[in-house]
């Protein structure tokens, strides 16, 4: 089949499928649990909540054939240059590789150095944790601040979010990344200069936000310690030690940051130092076999029982044959708050981008707009909108399996939400139906005939359920993971780089020529909304 043959009968099927109620798929396709459950390391995924039938699987499969979407992860994996904009390898898989793996990044060798820096971040962690590591003042460093934003932020915030008990005792981390300094005020509020380090994560370590509080930081320990204090006091982890050294941190001080992994993807690299400090070793070790357990996955299994390649299809059939523009991500699970911030990033920064990597406009569309809360808060907040607004808007449901806050009850109410959600959103309620409950109920006809409409479910609103066997790193390694091949799986399937991120610089540069506007006291090249914004800025300020 042609490309445009494909492209053609997916129309078509959509078409159909459009009409067709997402409930009754249940039982046109008696087996249909077989073909869209499957079992994953650390997780099952249930597909089935989504309106795709067992056809329109095989159609989209011959779309991943078409596009080489297997391909394209497998050549990832072997470390080419798959960043072609920027000439380089995506190679985060090589970060969580078992050992003995023999991995390179544009044909170079790379395990040996990957080894080297985990094993400096194991010896760092381990000592800091038997309180070997001390400041100035001979006292062991119990807090660390970490400053970053971005790729360099999200990642170590979730997992410890995910996987530490707030009673649980240990290295206390504390997190700043924006620029207002609100967030570097309230991460330095408090702390014990004397028991404290600052690690600064920046790849580039050229973002403004992070330098900015990075000086906020440096300023803090001089002033309660002494100028001497930085050199002690405060780590950076970059791939561009020139910068960090210009910024006056120690060339011991640095933890290297791998060229080759992108910033999104860089949480099993060293910017995962304070996750490794906070839950040891061992947990560390556990979330990055997670990973490679889901690379294993990826790697070896053919696209039909695929899981990230299955979701990364029906995300594309969703955005691109059904319309559908938006995506909600909702984990059942209070520890998991900080996943819809974390996905919107590696999502939207990944695949937000309409031009191919070859200059030509993109396949399709590849990123949704991302949103998200933790369930079941999130039910009081948007789901009236999911359950009821005019646009049908996609959901990822993530349940854990195990309770582990000792709470049967509870945790029972929970996933009961979770699921009472997915198949309300599956099932809806027709007008019929309403009625003639509130017929039951003995409500009026004049009442019936006003509120029925307003109280009817338009239904067939498709989902996916993802149920992890328990919030441990093995399996939040798993899922990230997961996220992360999904991701460039449907990069592959429009053609696009996920890779690199265009789009933020612009935004850096212009704010870059509005603050030059202000220190010249000449505003005349902006507009003059920007400008009139600013007069009142200035009058304020
Ligand atoms: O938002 C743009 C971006 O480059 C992200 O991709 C990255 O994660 C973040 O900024 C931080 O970058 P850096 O680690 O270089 O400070």
């Amino acid at each position: 089949m042609t490309e445009m043959n494909i492209d053609q009968t997916l129309l078509n099927t959509a078409r159909r499928l459009s009409a067709t109620p997402l409930a009754d798929l249940f039982d046109d396709e008696p087996d249909r649990m077989d073909r869209f459950a499957l079992h994953l390391p650390g997780m099952m995924t249930d597909f089935s909540k989504q309106k795709v039938d067992e056809n329109t699987l095989d159609e989209l499969l011959a779309l991943e054939k078409k596009r080489n979407v297997c391909g394209f992860l497998k050549k990832m994996a072997k470390g080419d240059p798959v960043n072609t904009s920027e000439g380089r390898a995506a190679q985060h898989m090589a970060l969580r590789a078992p050992e003995g793996a023999a991995c390179f990044a544009d044909g170079k060798p790379i395990s040996a150095d990957i080894k080297a820096i985990r094993v400096r971040m194991e010896k760092f962690c381990e000592d800091l944790r038997a309180g070997r590591i001390a400041g100035v003042s001979g006292r062991p460093i119990r807090t660390l601040v970490h400053i970053g934003i971005g790729g360099s932020d999200l990642g170590p915030r979730l997992a410890i979010e995910a996987l530490v008990r707030s009673a649980e005792p240990g290295i206390e981390v504390r997190f700043a990344a924006n620029v207002d300094a609100a967030d570097i005020n309230d991460a330095l509020q408090g702390c014990d200069p004397e028991a404290t380090m600052i690690i600064v994560a920046s790849k580039s370590f050229a973002t403004p936000e992070t330098l900015a509080n990075a000086r906020v930081a440096r300023a803090w320990l001089v002033q309660h310690l002494g100028k001497e204090a930085p050199a002690r006091h405060m780590l950076a982890i970059s791939s561009n030690t020139a910068r960090v050294r210009a910024f006056g941190i120690d060339a011991d001080n640095i933890f290297p940051m791998q060229t080759y992994v992108g910033g999104r993807y860089s949480l099993w690299s060293s910017v995962g130092l304070c996750i490794m400090a906070r839950l040891g070793v061992a947990a560390f070790n556990a979330l990055l076999e997670g990973a490679a357990a889901m690379d294993r996955h990826v790697l070896e299994t053919d696209a039909a029982h695929n899981g990230p390649v299955l979701s990364a299809l029906i995300n594309y059939w969703n955005l691109n044959y059904l319309d559908l523009s938006a995506r909600a991500i909702i984990p059942y699970a209070t520890r998991l708050a900080l996943l819809p911030n974390y996905l919107q990033q590696l999502i939207m920064e990944s695949n937000g981008k309409a031009v191919a990597a070859d200059g030509t406009p993109a396949k399709g569309v590849a990123s949704a707009a991302v949103f998200g809360a933790e369930g079941s808060n999130a039910q009081h907040a948007f789901f009236q909108q999911l359950h009821q607004g005019p646009a049908t808007i996609p959901v990822d449901f993530i349940g854990v399996v195990a309770d582990q806050e000792h709470n049967p009850a509870q945790h029972k109410t929970l996933l009961c939400n979770m699921l009472a959600q997915s198949r309300a959103l599956m099932i809806g309620r027709s007008e019929e139906e309403t009625a003639a409950q509130m017929r039951a109920a003995k409500e009026d006809e004049s009442r019936i005939e006003t509120l029925a409409p307003q109280k009817t479910f338009p239904g067939s609103r498709p989902s996916t359920t993802i149920l992890l066997d328990a919030l441990s790193p093995f399996c939040l390694g798993a899922l990230l993971a997961f996220y992360e091949h999904e991701t460039v799986a449907i990069a592959a399937l429009a053609g696009i780089n996920p890779f690199d991120q265009w789009g933020v610089e612009m935004g850096k540069t212009v704010a870059l020529a509005i603050e030059t506007a202000i220190d010249d006291a000449d505003t005349s090249a902006l507009d003059p909304s920007t400008a009139r914004l600013l007069d009142r800025i200035g009058t304020t300020g």
